[in-house]
């Protein structure tokens, strides 16, 4: 399986990465999932589980903190992964969050997101939540 990656850059300076993310197609099991979501979640054909886009990284050079770069690519990686999903399918977006500050930070941006582990690192929000966001 390809993960795909977009970096920003200034016009400028091309050749330095300011901030990335990285997505990939992923199957979530029935199993991970609250019962509501796994029953609405369901795909004709599919066994067990579900077709999801994984927001597997995001980031930010150092020297660019604070200064709103992570959240507007955080809002890119939303659009690149509706339309994904659009495309060959998904039921739901997936984050893993570093530690909790981090996952604070994706629901701040994002209130849809649930937790999915118990720890609270992992997060989703339906699809259909994210294409109604997004209009
Ligand atoms: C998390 C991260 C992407 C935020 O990017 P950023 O460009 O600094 O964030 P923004 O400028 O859009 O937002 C700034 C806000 O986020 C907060 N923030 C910044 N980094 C944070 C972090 N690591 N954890 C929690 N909050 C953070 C700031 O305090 C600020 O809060 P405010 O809105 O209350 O003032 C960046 O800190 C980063 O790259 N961290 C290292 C990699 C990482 O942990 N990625 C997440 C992988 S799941």
């Amino acid at each position: 399986m390809r993960a795909a990656t977009k970096v920003a850059v200034a016009p400028a300076a091309p050749t330095r990465i300011l901030g990335y993310f990285t997505l990939v197609g992923i199957k979530i099991i029935d199993a991970e999932l609250p019962a509501d979501l796994a029953k609405r979640f369901k795909v004709r054909n599919l066994a067990a589980g579900a077709p999801a886009v994984l927001l597997a990284q995001l980031g930010v050079d150092r020297g660019t903190g604070n200064a709103g770069l992570g959240t507007f690519l955080l809002r890119h990686a939303l659009h690149h992964a509706l339309r994904g999903a659009v495309e060959i399918g998904g039921v739901a977006l997936i984050v893993d969050a570093v530690n909790a500050d981090v996952a604070a930070w994706y629901a701040k941006r994002v209130p849809d997101f649930r937790s999915l582990a118990a720890d609270g690192l992992r997060l989703i929000l339906p699809m259909t939540t994210l294409a109604a966001a997004l209009q």
